[in-house]
């Protein structure tokens, strides 16, 4: 711990909620700026932070607004529970507590020149988003990129204007499906595992990263191993119970790892080492 007040990581500081805009009918994205200083803190894709609303409690939230580019720290959130729905109910003005940033990142230097696979499931796209638009600010050092991306129906697929963006970028290629159709949508119906063959997955140069509930991670992580992906190839960031979120209560652990510390971001050779991994996905 560092004895400057303002650099204090384990330190809650207050943050002032700038926007929110309504992703579908339980989750917002909310941008965010801190009171006591202008900067945001500086961190890297696949890091999250703990957010508390004063009162309810403290949950941790991946950042999913990405460290190359300039503006407020955004987070996505999902109104699951107690804290959660409180931080719904408010809107621009209001407060919360950030500490943070915590966890490790998605790797990125090392994904230079590969091909990369991005598949999501529901509001599991919101870390990934950070690691995306990290991407796409220099895609020119990377090879094709691929977004897989389900959801239950099409009214929960999140930041749908951003993925109309995307799939204007040359060698950017977007793929969405839903479990049950609404009226109107006209695309493919099954789960994002199913979006392989179209999507012409090739484990060539490649990584794929994954980010969504344990089901869709168990399978997709098995299915792009079928497909002969590497353990190494394949990267994805766990979610577990957390309190302190860094190291110090053991909420977190599997086995000798702590995922708040040690991950949120794994690879599949990791996972596979897990004594417990029946439990992560
Ligand atoms: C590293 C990390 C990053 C996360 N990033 C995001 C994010 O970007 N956006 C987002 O919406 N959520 C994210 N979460 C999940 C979020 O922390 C939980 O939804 C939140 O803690 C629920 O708190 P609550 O008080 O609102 O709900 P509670 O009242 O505590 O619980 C509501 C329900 O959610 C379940 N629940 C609570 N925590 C978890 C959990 N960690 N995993 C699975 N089920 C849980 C409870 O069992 C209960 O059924 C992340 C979790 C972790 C560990
Ligand atoms: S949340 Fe406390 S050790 Fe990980």
């Amino acid at each position: 711990m560092t004895g400057d007040r303002n650099n204090n990581e384990y330190l809650p500081r207050p943050a002032r909620i700038t926007a929110v805009r309504r992703e579908t009918f339980d989750v917002k994205t909310f941008s965010l700026e801190f009171v006591d200083r202008a900067d945001a803190f500086s961190y890297k894709q696949g890091q999250f932070a703990e957010i508390s609303v004063l009162g309810q409690g403290e949950v941790p939230i991946s950042i999913t607004s990405s460290p190359s580019r300039k503006g407020p720290m955004e987070f996505t959130i999902r109104a699951a529970g107690r804290v959660t729905s409180a931080m719904h109910d408010l809107g621009p003005g209001d407060a919360l507590y950030l500490r943070g940033p915590y966890g490790n990142a998605f790797p990125f230097e090392t994904l230079k020149g590969r091909n990369l696979y991005f598949v999501a499931g529901g509001i599991g796209l919101a870390p990934l988003r950070s690691l995306i638009n990290m991407v796409l600010d220099s895609i020119e050092d990377f090879g094709d990129v691929k977004i897989l991306y389900g959801a239950k129906n099409p009214e929960e697929l999140c930041f749908r204007g951003e993925l109309e963006e995307w799939k204007a970028i040359p060698g950017v290629e977007v793929y969405l499906t839903v479990d049950r159709a609404s009226p109107g949508w006209t695309g493919p119906v099954g789960l994002v595992t199913a979006l392989w063959d179209a999507a012409a997955l090739s484990p060539e140069n490649a990584v794929a990263i994954l980010c969504g509930p344990p089901i869709m991670i168990k399978f997709a992580a098995a299915g792009l191993s079928g497909r002969g992906f590497g353990d190494e190839a394949i990267v994805m960031t766990l979610e577990r119970y957390m309190k302190c979120g860094v190291g110090k209560c053991g909420h977190c652990n599997i086995g000798g790892s702590f995922v708040c510390t040690d991950g949120p971001v794994f690879d599949y050779a990791q996972v596979k080492r897990m004594p417990e991994k029946e439990g992560v996905f």
